[in-house]
């Protein structure tokens, strides 16, 4: 299956991270697509525990050659600062190419972010603050800076005195902000784009080469279905579409190309920031599924903020395989719950009289939907050494098929601890 979209199927932190190193090593080229340093993704293996926000997560292994596509939106200070890390613990970077038509990230752009979610107040998204939108807009008002512009002074100085007159403005006259200097931030942005240039190209001839050679190419997605800004639970979404649609998009791939889409599923639901979550819990199951205390505890892994936690939604995670053409589900954290005695399913919701199929569009209305839940038998007991699928408790292997059938995918991969080994491959994805 050459060319395989690994996308988040909830409101992400399902684990994509950890599974693109694992299939890094079958995989010729692993290109992120979308988003920007609002993902964070974990990849704990030989080398270390890594938390990655823009570099893709196929890094470590020293064959694969790693693309930053053209949809991600790029903080060069954060990227440059990722790079150091890798390469300071030994990881090389050699093989690591940014898109040229990538959309950079501008001091504003945070500033922006961070001053229109004080002003939202009560219904501000929790947005991650790392400037994601202001960044998507620019890019579609044809506003934006791209990675091609910091490596040409006069075109960079040209589009920067346009857009900054502008942002200075509704920094200081909107928001009593002060204004960026059109001096210090050309130098700066000049030297970043310096600093990357040898990472820089059109990667274009690199994908497109390796489709046309028929080479396992690895999609790596950011976010999840959830939060697309088209289908996910709007407007308490990010600003980009993080699905399979957007994984050509952001790649340049066409959809004819693509031969398989892998939603990655945690065995519950989490999310971060606001925004409606009908299978959402409290209390001492909720603590159950944050592990605080563990590693892989429910904090975001790139603000800190603790994750809200709920049952798996099958109503939700259906409609993320049916908009993304989702045909292998990867299961990850079967681990955390372990330890249940009894674990429920979110199977449909109630909707007053009606039993809604689809989540309703409206925040409005998907609020007040009731989760409507079936409850199967835990296992208690430690799956985290297992690594083939019939070795799983009997209870553990009824609840992943069970999830498996809601969803109307095949079971591709289990995943039952955050090392690189601690996964159950039940048939091949890449
Ligand atoms: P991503 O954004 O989708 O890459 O996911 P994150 O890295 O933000 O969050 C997933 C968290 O779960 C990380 O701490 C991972 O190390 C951890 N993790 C991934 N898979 C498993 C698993 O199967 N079991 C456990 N216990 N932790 C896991
Ligand atoms: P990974 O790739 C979880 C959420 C934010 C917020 C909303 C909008 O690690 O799965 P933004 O900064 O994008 O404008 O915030 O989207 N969000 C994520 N939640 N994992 C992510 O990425 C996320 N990226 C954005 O918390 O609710
Ligand atoms: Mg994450």
């Amino acid at each position: 299956m050459p060319v395989v979209a690994l996308i988040g199927a909830q409101w992400g932190d399902e684990g994509k991270g950890h599974l693109v190193d694992l299939l890094a090593s079958k995989a010729r080229l692993v290109v992120r697509y979308g988003g920007g340093n609002n993902a964070g993704h974990t990849v704990v293996n030989h080398l270390g525990t890594f938390k990655l926000h823009l570099v893709p997560s196929g890094i470590f292994d020293p064959a694969t050659v790693n693309v930053i596509g053209p949809g991600v939106v790029i903080n060069p200070e954060v990227l440059l600062g990722e790079i150091k890390e890798l390469e300071e613990r030994g990881i090389s970077t050699a093989k690591l190419f940014i898109s040229e038509r990538a959309h950079v990230i501008m001091p504003y752009h945070i500033m922006l972010d961070q001053l229109q979610e004080d002003s939202r107040g009560e219904s501000k998204i929790g947005t991650t603050g790392r400037g994601i939108g202001p960044a998507y807009a620019d890019k579609m008002s044809r506003t934006g800076i791209r990675i091609a512009d910091l490596l040409h002074e006069e075109t960079l100085l040209t589009r920067l005195r346009v857009v900054l007159e502008e942002k200075n403005r509704v920094l200081t006259r909107i928001y009593n902000a002060k204004p960026l200097s059109l001096h210090d931030t050309y130098l700066r942005y000049l030297d970043l784009g310096h600093q990357l240039s040898e990472h820089i190209t059109n990667v274009h001839p690199i994908i497109h080469r390796a489709v046309e050679k028929d080479l396992p190419v690895l999609l790596e997605g950011a976010q999840g279905a959830l939060l697309d800004v088209d289908h996910g639970t709007y407007p308490y979404v990010t600003s980009s579409p993080p699905g399979a649609a957007g994984a050509c998009q952001g790649a340049g791939v066409g959809p004819t190309q693509l031969n398989s889409v892998v939603g990655v599923l945690k065995a519950y639901t989490t999310r971060v920031g606001e925004g409606p979550f009908p299978s959402e819990i409290e209390g001492p199951e909720a603590a159950v599924l944050r592990q605080i205390g563990t590693p892989w505890a429910e904090i975001g892994t790139t603000t800190g903020r603790l994750r809200r936690v709920g049952w798996f939604d099958a109503v939700m995670a259906r409609y993320a395989a049916q908009i993304n053409g989702i045909d292998t589900l990867a299961i990850t954290k079967l681990d955390v719950l372990d330890t249940l005695p009894s674990i429920k399913i979110c199977t449909a919701y109630r909707l007053h009289e009606t039993q809604p199929e689809y989540p309703p569009a409206t925040v409005a209305v998907l609020s007040q939907v009731e989760p409507i839940y079936e409850e199967m038998p835990g296992w208690q007991t430690p799956t985290t050494g297992v690594r083939r699928f019939q070795d799983l408790p009997d209870a553990a292997q009824a609840y992943v098929a069970r999830l498996c059938q809601l969803v109307g995918a095949r079971l591709g991969i289990v995943s039952v601890g955050p090392g690189r080994d601690q996964t159950i491959i039940v048939s091949e994805v890449l």
